[in-house]
């Protein structure tokens, strides 16, 4: 009940936001020039149903309003807030990015500012309701799932512009976490179309880290994860955009690693000669392996007992009791 009225006025939201980015005079000064300047194309921008919400203070909040929308609704959707007592646009003056479920039905915005400053977030995202629950939710998963289930595998990016910039260069099996880490709910929501998860981060450090504590999770799911680092200052939007679409798509196949060993070989290095610490790692990455499911994966459980021990130079016998020691 509660939710369906949210859909609708999301839905109603989605097309005001649309029209206004390709039909008004604003929209089109001021946020298509904004997306075309980022390199999508009117294709790109309508497959996704990308919009704009103009910089007056509530010119989506009067005409929602004047449509008999119900203002307590629109606020719980994060359209609509009540400034200086009067109702107003959330997202006034920035480009909208619908968020959606995999049906198509539209959950929530994420809108970013056209130039980034100190005083505003560069996101606002819609709050959590009855509809939008975000630790379940993969942004683009309406618009890839095809694509992950006929090539059995699932790539994940931070953001919205990489899931858009990707598609445009043909590559449709990606979906964003949000700039957040992974969630179980997200990890199921995967499992449902594949197995196989290659998480394209950015190579700075928060995105290396925020991939890190998905890890474990994912391996306890059963998932065979990969990971590409993306080059300093680039993420895959900006990459793909810089490179091209062949050059990227050669860039992920030379540089998929596998993300244990990835793991493994970084905390090593973190390590150096601290021998409290190298045994300490030993057991995590013990652990880790302990959570591949032996009967379904048995192979990939040796591969891995192998190859540990070879990189951390300690016995198999050794690794493989250890890593019993943690099969209850
Ligand atoms: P990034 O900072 O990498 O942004 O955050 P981006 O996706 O590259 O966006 P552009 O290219 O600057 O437009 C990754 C993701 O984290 C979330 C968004 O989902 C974003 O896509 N994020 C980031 C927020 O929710 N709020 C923020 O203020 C920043
Ligand atoms: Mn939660
Ligand atoms: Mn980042
Ligand atoms: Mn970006
Ligand atoms: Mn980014």
């Amino acid at each position: 009940q509660l939710a369906d009225s949210l859909f609708i006025i999301n839905n109603f939201a989605r097309e005001y936001f649309s029209h206004n980015l390709l039909e008004s005079e604003e929209g089109q000064n001021v946020g298509l020039a904004y997306f075309e300047e980022r390199g999508f194309t009117k294709e790109t921008i309508q497959k996704f149903q990308l919009g704009y919400c103009s910089n007056e203070r509530d010119t989506f909040a009067r005409t929602a309003l004047s449509k008999g929308y119900n203002l307590d609704y629109l606020q719980k959707t994060g359209l609509v807030a009540i400034r200086n007592e009067q109702p107003a646009d959330n997202y006034r003056g920035r480009v909208i990015f619908p968020i959606h479920n995999q049906s198509g039905k539209v959950l929530g915005f994420g809108a970013r500012i056209l130039v980034k400053n100190d005083r505003a977030p560069k996101y606002i995202n819609s709050p959590e309701n009855e509809i939008y629950v975000k630790h379940k939710v993969l942004y683009g998963t309406y618009f890839a799932r095809h694509s992950i289930d006929r090539l059995n595998e699932c790539l994940l990016v931070e953001g919205y512009t990489d899931v858009i910039s990707l598609h445009q260069a043909g590559i449709e099996n990606v979906v964003a976490s949000s700039g957040t880490s992974l969630t179980v709910d997200q990890l199921r929501l995967i499992k449902k179309y594949t197995n196989n998860l290659t998480i394209l981060f950015d190579g700075d450090n928060a995105g290396v880290k925020a991939a890190l504590r998905g890890l474990d999770m994912a391996v306890e799911e059963g998932l065979n994860v990969k990971l590409v680092l993306i080059p300093d200052k680039e993420d895959p939007d900006s990459y793909v955009q810089k490179i091209g679409a062949p050059a990227f798509r050669q860039f992920v196949a030379d540089n998929k690693q596998d993300f244990v060993l990835f793991k493994l070989q970084t905390s090593m290095q973190e390590a150096g000669n601290d021998s409290t610490r190298k045994s300490q790692l030993v057991n995590e990455i013990a652990e880790t392996i302990s959570k591949i499911d032996k009967v379904e994966d048995f192979t990939r459980q040796q591969d891995y007992i192998r190859q540990c021990s070879q990189l951390l130079k300690i016995d198999e016998q050794g690794l493989i009791m250890l890593v019993n020691k943690f099969i209850r």
